[in-house]
């Protein structure tokens, strides 16, 4: 078993509150790896003797950033949505089901081929941990598929079969929610961790999303919601409610919205770069943050409504429109993403977790704002 040294870091972000507050930093630290897992962090100056020596040359490490919303496994792309948005046009649900056509009529080479590209590029900024959904396959066969191609890529796969009633259930939505609680249902468990539901017009309303959840519980799945992504519902306390680890997008939330979130241990995930592609209002962090909610910020990554893999993309918005300091975005893209995802063996750089980490090519993380766009990973381990 080889032991790496990594030292001379001029500012390590642990996010370890045993250490200190929020990103919880050490100025001139060093950090020892065994076997994956980080076996001792301390002064640079003190630091045991190992196999191998990285000097960080006074850079900022960080940990590995956790992507805890994507949607990878599909085909094609939507880029004259895109274009049609940027001229006005509004985001709607439907445009899901283009993807649905071309995701069903891909081989599993494509699929797979796709979403491996996706993840590469995840993890060439700075990505160690990444959550992929289901649901662009819409039927028994699709979305096994797709989570046993996600399976392959992760242990963070999520059932999303309840992303839009398909073309072929339009009139009988009740006859889809049934398939999705039912035979899908049966089907996808042993290749899913999460069960979500897409509670908006136009997708899942309250009660289907509250059937739905609960029957995936009942299944040994883990609840998540998307929820607020195009106007305030009863969504996010139903999420809340019903114990789900995050709700996600919260662009439009009410006050009573706000304080349920702060008042339970579900996550607020916000998702800047569906704001950034859709022309939305971006969702105020600030009110979340200082009623004491928990927020992880994640990329979203699908071709319709936010189609980034770039969390330091994520960082930069998230710090200058919607109102989070530095420290509270990067936080949120890493510890955030973790408890949103509830692991505590990353996100954090202690004694004991995974040696997930980046090497930023700056000082400071606060960089990753300040020099929007600019490649700045170093090296991810
Ligand atoms: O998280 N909101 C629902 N699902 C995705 C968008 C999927 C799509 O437009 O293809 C989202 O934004
Ligand atoms: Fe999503």
């Amino acid at each position: 078993m080889t032991t790496t040294l990594i030292d001379d870091i001029g500012l390590l972000v642990t996010n370890d509150p045993q250490v200190g507050e929020l990103t919880a930093e050490l100025r001139n630290a060093a950090v020892v790896v065994e076997d994956g897992m980080i076996a001792w962090i301390g002064d640079s100056s003190t630091a045991p003797a190992a196999d191998e020596h990285i000097n960080a040359a006074g850079r900022c490490v960080i940990p590995g950033f956790v992507d805890s919303h994507s949607h990878l496994v599909f085909a094609g792309d939507r880029t004259d949505e895109f274009e049609a948005r940027m001229k006005g046009e509004r985001y709607a649900a439907g445009g899901i089901r283009r993807t649905v056509g071309l995701t069903r009529a891909a081989t599993d080479e494509q699929l797979l081929a796709n979403a491996t590209a996706l993840v590469a590029e995840m993890r060439a900024q700075g990505t160690t941990t990444v959550e992929i959904k289901s649901g662009y396959g819409l039927t028994v066969v699709d979305e096994t598929r797709a989570l046993r191609l996600a399976r392959e890529l992760t242990e963070e796969t999520t059932f999303l079969g309840a992303h839009v009633v398909p073309a072929e259930y339009a009139d009988r939505p009740d006859d889809y929610v049934a398939l999705v609680t039912g035979e899908m249902l049966d089907a996808v468990a042993p290749y899913a961790k999460w069960i979500d539901v897409f509670c908006e017009t136009g997708a899942f309303d309250l009660d289907q999303a509250r059937e739905i959840l609960e029957a995936g519980m009942a299944h040994g799945l883990g609840a998540r919601m998307h929820a607020g992504q195009l106007g305030e519902s009863a969504a996010v306390r139903l999420a809340v409610e019903l114990g789900a680890a995050s709700v996600d997008h919260c662009t439009f939330l009410s006050d009573a919205d706000v304080d349920a979130l702060a008042g339970s241990e579900t996550v607020a995930t916000l998702l800047p770069g569906v704001e950034f592609s859709t022309r939305q209002p971006y969702p105020n962090a600030r009110r979340l943050l200082d009623a004491g909610a928990r927020v992880a910020i994640a990329t979203d990554c699908n071709p319709g409504s936010s189609f980034t893999s770039s969390m330091p993309f994520c960082i930069a918005v998230a710090v200058r429109d919607l109102g989070m300091s530095p420290a509270e975005a990067l936080h949120s893209a890493t510890a955030g993403g973790a408890r949103a995802l509830r692991r505590d063996d990353i996100g954090v750089l202690r004694v004991g977790a995974r040696a997930d980490l980046v090497l930023l090519d700056a000082p400071s993380y606060v960089h990753l704002a300040y020099r929007p766009g600019v490649p700045l990973i170093h090296r991810v381990m």
